[in-house]
């Protein structure tokens, strides 16, 4: 379902994703699953991806709908659920929320969204910044990467979602209350 790119760079998540589960606790072979799952309709036509998210009963709001980039993590955890029989919920969640991130992350989720962040397949600008980041604090690191989305998206002139929002929000408070 995924063109050599996004093979390679799923393979490269999962293997993240344990590094990160060896280093900060949690389920290796769940973050293997998530991490080559998390992006498994991101090679799908958009039309098919919409489908599974109204299949799955997720209600889009109209931030959401107008961010197609977003469409398919929520779509890929229909589609596991559904034509792979996965019902964990960890994997599932993790999967739905590895664009957007969300207020409330479970474990997980953290692993997957900065494992989509720190892949060794990764070359965006600050990416070794990132790396040494995510192996000294993971909620920060996390806190640094919604930061860095809030704010391209802002400056790119395109909406934010409200859970993008949300998680940036409470990982912000929580690091406020804990330095006062
Ligand atoms: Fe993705
Ligand atoms: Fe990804």
């Amino acid at each position: 379902m995924l063109d050599d790119y996004r093979y390679h760079h799923s393979l490269c998540v999962a293997k993240e994703a344990v590094r990160l589960v060896k280093k900060y606790g949690g389920d290796e072979q769940k973050a293997y699953i998530a991490g080559i799952l998390h992006d498994i309709l991101k090679n799908t036509p958009l039309s098919d991806q919409l489908h599974w998210i109204k299949k799955s009963g997720i209600i889009f709001d109209s931030i959401q709908l107008a961010s197609p980039p977003i469409w398919h993590g929520f779509a890929a955890s229909a589609f596991i659920k559904e034509e792979l029989q996965i019902a964990d919920e960890d994997i599932l969640l993790a999967v739905r929320y590895h664009t957007t991130g969300r207020a409330g992350m479970t474990h997980l989720e953290k692993i997957i969204y900065m494992a989509d962040m720190t892949s060794a397949d990764r070359s965006y600008k600050d990416v070794d910044a990132m790396r040494k980041k995510v192996n000294k604090n993971l909620d920060e690191a996390l806190l640094d990467s919604l930061k860095f989305s809030v704010s391209s998206l802002a400056k790119k002139g395109l909406p934010i979602p409200y859970d993008t929002i949300m998680a940036y929000n409470e990982l912000c408070v929580a690091k406020r209350e804990e330095s006062n």
